[in-house]
Parts: structure tokens; C-alpha cells; sequence
């Protein structure tokens, strides 16, 4: 753009703050001006705050999520020959369920992309878990990642920077400045990307409780039902499951120890809470790809998901069949008391996996691949006292202690309680919590 600039950053950060009405042309503006540049960070956080305190109509949402699409590049895989199907996860503690759910709906002969990112603060990053991998890469060029989708069926792969470049600058700005919890903000950032990413059907895990962004149902609620309906708007086939986050999925948190409970999963094994999800997931995922009379559970018992895990990592460079990283130090906690454990906190083992080096406190910085939390009990379990209960890795000894703070309140062994959520016995109850389709 040259010469005068049509719109003045303070009138829109007004409208905003006050609702007076933004006009979709000034909204537009706001959203393009901000990536060249023009509009300030200070000016944006401004503006991010006033919509984190007063929301925005499901239009504005809408025309926000298409501008962020318009700062940059739109996918297609329409010449591939077969139909795509994403699922992205607000993110969660021990949230691996990307690594065996890809390649279990890819061996339906469905299209799986997955645009992928490295983990920041408290929950892991897909492409930090499939790093653990010796050789993996997560870097393709988009001939390399369409070549994988027609030979493979799925693949993992780091998200280009040319994807709603609006969103990069956006979502670092909003981690410093109180954002990031706003619906219309997470959003139009979540749906820029999938819809720019150009996959023709979506499923969102929308995770509620201590380990995720929303810790309340209502919430959670607002942010799919607001996705579900984006996706719609723009012509991608969008549903959602709620599920729960209070408690970490699966046993494992970290990195290199999620691949190996993935592959358990593949093997027809693993814990039941991450066969639920990725049974759960691929069933929504395949139904929005017209096909909702598969067995999914067959394709891990028979090794046909494996078999696609398999050629995926190879595609990537990756050995399937090579060592994964174990960690130098390892601390187990065991239990004070004996009862049942009624409650194992989502939230301080994502603390306490990262503080070990499972994650990063910088977006430079790099991740300890073998460290991580080993869970020996879940919710709903009887221990005794002296049992173990978690068993911390890192390959720095020094890290332990650290992170054992974190872990001080994170479990209670009592009488057996029920959920907060939606009051059923903590041991009896679904991982899904609600599906809300358009
Ligand atoms: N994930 C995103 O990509 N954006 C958000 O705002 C929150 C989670």
C-alpha cells in the first residue's frame, strides 16, 4: 500500500474498546497494517486487549480470520485424488495423540496433513516429539509434503513461514501482553492456519481443565462452537470434541517417551485413555471423509496403522526401528499413603516436564529429547503407600529437584471423587466430554 493509509490505528482500537461498531474494511485494515508493519505492536496489544475484554461478534471473528488468511499463501491439495482431513488440539499435557492418529486414518486411504509446531511452555510440540526420532525431519517443501500425501497417506511436517504470517506476529505479541486466553483471538489464530493450509475437512480437539488454555466447559464451549461455525463459513468441514485435560493423556509426558507410547498404541497396546482419543478422533475424522463404517480399532490390531507409521518416518528421513534417547538421571516419587489416586494434575506434570528440559522457555532454545515424566498410576487407581508413582527423567541431574517442586500438590490419594466437569466417577468417566458439530 502507498500514500495515505484509509483508516487510523486509534480509531479502530477505540471501536473496539468502546463497540462502536467496526467496519469490516477498518478490521481488514487493522490486520494487513499490522503485518507490514505499519500498526505497532503497542497498538495491536491495545487492540488484543480491548477484544479480550469485550469479545467480538461472530461476523468480526469471521472477517478477522480472513484477513489473517489474506497475509499470506493458501494451500490446495485438490489435484491429489483423494479428500484431506486435518485435526489440530488446543494443546495439552501428554497430548501425543497427532503421532498414531495421522497414520491410523491415513491406512483408510484417506489424506492426512498435519502442519505441525514446536512446543512453548508447559505442553509439548508434535515436531519436538517426532525429533526424538534419530534422522527425522521436519522441514518439507510443499512438492516433498504433496509427494508424501499421494505415496504415504500422511504426513507430519513443520508449517511454512508463509501461512498466515498475521498469526506469527500476532500470537507472539498476545504471549507477552495477557492475549492469548481470548476466544476470538485463539480462534480466527487456529483457523487462519487450517483454513489457509487448505484441508477439506477438520476435527478440533478442544481440551478443558488444569494442563489446557481453558480450565472451565463454558468456555471451552464458546472456542469450538466459534471454530466450528468458522470452518463452516469458509467451506471446510468442521466438527469438535471437548475432552478432558485435567489429567495428563496417557502415561507418558515429554518427548522421546510419547513416540514410544505412540508406537504402543500402533502395536495395539497402550494406555486406555490415548486409545480412546485416537479412536475417538480418527471415528470423527473418517465420517467427515465419507467414511463412517470403517473399523478403526482393526487397523491398530492388525498392523496397518503401523505399517503407515513406518513409511512416514522413513519419508521423513527417520529410523522407525532405531533407539530412542533415554535419559541420564532418573528420580522416582512414590506414594504417602495408600488409598485411591482421585486426582494427578495436568498442569504441574506439564511444569514439571518442562523443567526437566522437555520443553523450552525460549522459542531458540532446544528441548532435552529424553527427558520427561513416566507416570506409574492414573486417576481412579488404589496405591499403597511406598508405590511408585512417577518416575522423572533428564539427562542433567540438577534439573530434578526443580521439578519436584512442581509435582508437590499435583495428586491427591483419597476416597474416590467425581468430576468437576460433568460430576461422573473420575474412574468410570469418558475422555470426551461433548461434540459440537455446525
Ligand atoms: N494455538 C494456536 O495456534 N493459536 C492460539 O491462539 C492458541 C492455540
Amino acid at each position: 500500500m502507498s500514500g495515505v493509509e484509509p483508516f487510523d490505528a486509534v480509531d479502530v482500537i477505540r471501536a473496539q474498546r468502546d463497540r462502536t461498531g467496526l467496519s469490516e474494511d477498518a478490521l481488514r485494515w487493522m490486520v494487513d497494517a499490522y503485518t507490514r508493519e505499519y500498526v505497532t505492536d503497542a497498538q495491536m496489544s491495545a487492540f488484543a486487549m480491548a477484544v479480550l475484554l469485550n469479545g467480538m461478534e461472530r461476523s468480526e471473528i469471521r472477517v478477522l480470520t480472513d484477513a489473517m488468511i489474506a497475509t499470506g499463501e493458501r494451500m490446495s491439495f485438490a489435484g491429489l485424488g483423494k479428500t484431506t482431513v486435518d485435526k489440530h488440539s488446543t494443546g495439552g499435557v501428554g497430548d501425543k495423540i497427532t503421532l498414531p492418529l495421522a497414520p491410523l486414518v491415513a491406512s483408510f486411504g484417506v489424506a492426512v496433513p498435519q502442519l505441525s509446531g514446536r512446543g512453548l511452555g508447559h505442553t509439548g510440540g508434535t515436531l519436538d516429539k517426532l525429533e526424538s526420532i534419530p534422522g527425522w525431519r521436519a522441514a518439507l517443501s510443499n512438492d516433498e509434503m504433496s509427494a508424501q500425501l499421494r505415496d504415504v497417506g500422511a504426513v507430519i511436517c513443520a508449517a511454512g513461514s508463509g501461512l498466515a504470517p498475521a498469526d506469527k506476529r500476532l500470537y507472539a505479541l498476545r504471549d507477552v501482553t495477557g492475549t492469548v486466553e481470548a476466544v476470538p483471538l485463539i480462534a480466527s489464530s487456529i483457523m487462519s492456519k487450517k483454513i489457509a493450509e487448505g484441508t477439506a475437512s477438520l476435527v478440533l480437539d478442544v481440551k478443558v481443565g488444569s494442563g489446557a488454555f481453558m480450565h472451565d466447559l463454558g468456555k471451552a464451549r464458546e472456542l469450538a462452537q466459534t471454530m466450528v461455525a468458522l470452518g463452516a463459513d469458509s467451506g471446510v468441514s468442521t466438527t469438535a470434541l471437548i475432552t478432558d485435560m485435567d489429567t495428563p493423556l496417557g502415561r507418558a509426558v515429554g518427548n522421546a517417551n510419547e513416540v514410544r507410547e505412540s508406537v504402543e498404541v500402533l502395536a495395539g497396546g497402550g494406555p486406555a485413555d490415548v486409545v480412546e482419543l485416537t479412536v475417538a478422533l480418527a471415528r470423527e475424522m473418517l465420517t467427515l471423509a465419507g467414511r463412517p463404517d470403517v473399523d478403526v480399532e482393526a487397523a491398530l490390531r492388525d498392523g496397518r496403522a503401523m505399517d503407515v507409521w513406518r513409511a512416514m518416518i522413513r519419508a521423513q528421513d527417520g529410523d522407525p526401528d532405531a533407539a530412542l534417547p533415554t535419559p541420564r538421571e532418573t528420580h522416582t516419587v512414590t506414594a504417602a499413603a495408600s488409598g485411591t489416586l482421585t486426582r494427578l494434575d495436568a498442569w504441574d506434570v506439564g511444569i514439571a516436564a518442562w523443567r526437566l528440559g522437555a520443553g523450552r522457555a525460549r522459542p531458540q532454545d532446544d528441548v532435552a529429547h529424553a527427558a520427561g515424566v513416566q507416570l506409574h498410576v492414573k486417576p481412579g487407581d488404589t496405591v499403597v503407600a511406598g508405590q511408585p508413582i512417577a518416575t522423572l527423567g533428564a539427562d542433567d541431574a540438577s534439573r530434578i529437584p526443580r521439578a519436584l517442586e512442581a509435582l508437590e500438590n499435583a495428586w491427591t490419594i483419597a476416597a474416590p471423587e467425581r468430576s468437576r466437569h460433568d460430576n461422573r466417577p473420575l474412574a468410570a468417566r469418558s475422555i470426551v466430554l461433548e461434540r459440537i458439530t455446525a
